[in-house]
């Protein structure tokens, strides 16, 4: 008896055809949808970070900070163990940014504060008190993607999509680095990033097409 034909099968009962048809033909939509947060979502993030701010507890050692993330200020109270990725994901509830290996090592966390890059994961929240924060949220639009973005879909630049959030911000911030004209030095400077699926060659061919362009 296949799968399909097994009598418990169902939603409740997910077999294994039916889970990976669902997960298969939703695959790039959540892709996407990380990397360009539906409108309605980005709403559900900004009231979300209002009421859990209100219903946070005022913590013992806790210290006031604002951070401008993706042009909107944020007055938060955060202890000053946090790290710059926790706060965007956790207090801020902006989940684009992933959490890899929270050691500097995969650059997943990658985030633009004051136009350049850093790996959030190795940076405290605190440090940042004053400064412009851009995450992938605030790149783009569903409806009007960064070129970056745009290059990306195009190229297959992202097969699970968990590492392409940091690829795209480190990828934007290279176009205003030193950077020579062929693949060999986009590669070098796309090093700190790194993609399990191994879509290196789809990730440079986005970059390149975006640089052409600009
Ligand atoms: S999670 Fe920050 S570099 Fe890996």
């Amino acid at each position: 008896m296949r799968d399909d034909d097994h009598p418990k099968s169902g939603p409740s009962n997910p077999t294994r055809r039916t889970f990976l048809l669902t997960t298969g033909g939703t695959a790039a939509t959540t892709v996407i949808a990380a990397c360009v947060p539906a409108l309605a979502n980005s709403t559900a993030v900004q009231s979300g970070s209002g009421a859990a701010s209100a219903d946070r507890p005022n913590l013992e050692g806790a210290v006031p900070i604002t951070l401008r993330i993706n042009g909107k200020d944020h007055q938060l109270r955060v202890d000053p163990r946090t790290t710059l990725l926790d706060c965007l994901r956790e207090t801020v509830a902006l989940t684009g940014t992933k959490k890899g290996c929270d050691h500097g090592q995969c650059g997943a966390c990658t985030v633009h504060v004051n136009g350049r890059r850093v790996n959030s994961c190795l940076s405290l929240a605190l440090m940042h008190d004053g400064e412009e924060i851009t995450t992938i949220e605030g790149l783009g639009a569903p409806d009007a993607l960064h070129p970056m973005q745009a290059a990306f879909v195009a190229t297959d630049g992202y097969q699970c999509g968990y590492c392409t959030s940091g690829q795209i911000m480190s990828a934007v911030a290279l176009l205003k680095e030193p950077c020579g004209p062929d693949d060999a030095a986009v590669k070098e400077l796309m090093s700190g990033n790194i993609c399990r699926c191994g879509a290196y060659a789809n990730i440079v061919a986005a970059i390149q097409q975006v640089r052409k362009h600009t």
